[in-house]
C-alpha cells in the first residue's frame, strides 16, 4: 500500500517556527509528509536537521542534488505559512523560488492545493492582495482565509496569534484528496 504524499510548502513568517507540530498533525493523518521552504523560512524559521528527522526526507529548497532522493509525486500540497510576498508572486505568475516553482506547475497539474496564510491585517488590507487570493481561487486553489480558516489580525501581534493558527483546517482542506488517493 502507498502512502499518500503531502508537500508542506513553508513560506517566511512566524508559523513556520512551529512548523513541527504541523508535521505531527499529518503524519497522524496518515500523510507521508515532504516539506518544501523558501529561502526566508530556511534563514529566519526553520531547523532543517529536526524537520529532516520528522519527516523522514531532506527539505527542499531547491532543485534536486546529487545524492537526495526525487521528489515522490504529490497526492494534494499545503502552503502553511503562506505569506504575502508568496502569495502575490505565485497569482502574478513569479517562480524565482524553488517552492514558486513548483506551486506553478501543481496549479497548473491540477492537484489539490490548500493555502493557509499569515498576514497581518495592514497586509490582508492591500488591493493586490485581495486580488492574488481571488486569482488563486479561480485557479481552483483553496485559499483558507477568513471564517474556517485564518483571520487576519492588527500589526505587531503576530505572536499572540500563533496559538490559535488553524493548522488543522488546512489538513481538512485536503482530506478528501487523501481519502481519493488509490491505495
Ligand atoms: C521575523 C519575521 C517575521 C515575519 N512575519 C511575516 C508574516 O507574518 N507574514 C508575512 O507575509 N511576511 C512576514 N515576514 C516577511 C517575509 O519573511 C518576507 O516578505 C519574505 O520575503 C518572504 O519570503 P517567502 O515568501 O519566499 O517566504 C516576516 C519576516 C521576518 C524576518
Amino acid at each position: 500500500m502507498t502512502t499518500p504524499v503531502l508537500y508542506l510548502m513553508i513560506c517566511g513568517a512566524g508559523p513556520a517556527g512551529h512548523i513541527a507540530h504541523m508535521v505531527r498533525l499529518a503524519r497522524s493523518d496518515g500523510w507521508d509528509v515532504w516539506c518544501i521552504a523558501t529561502p526566508a523560512a530556511v534563514e529566519h524559521f526553520l531547523d532543517l536537521d529536526a524537520l529532516e528527522e520528522l519527516t523522514g526526507h531532506p527539505v527542499r529548497t531547491g532543485h534536486q542534488r546529487t545524492g537526495q532522493p526525487p521528489l515522490p509525486k504529490a497526492t494534494a500540497v499545503v502552503v502553511a505559512p503562506a505569506t504575502y510576498n508568496t502569495i502575490n508572486k505565485w497569482a502574478a505568475g513569479i517562480a524565482d523560488t524553488y517552492a514558486l516553482t513548483q506551486l506553478a506547475e501543481l496549479t497548473g497539474l491540477g492537484v489539490p492545493i490548500a493555502v493557509l496564510p499569515f498576514v497581518n491585517t495592514a497586509l490582508a488590507d492591500n488591493r493586490v492582495f485581495h486580488r492574488s487570493v481571488a486569482e488563486l481561487r479561480e485557479s481552483g486553489v483553496t485559499v483558507l482565509l477568513g471564517e474556517d480558516g485564518f483571520i487576519p489580525h492588527p500589526p505587531r501581534t503576530g505572536g499572540k496569534a500563533m496559538d490559535s493558527y488553524p493548522w488543522r483546517a488546512a489538513l481538512q482542506a485536503v482530506a478528501q484528496a487523501k481519502s481519493a488517493a488509490p491505495a
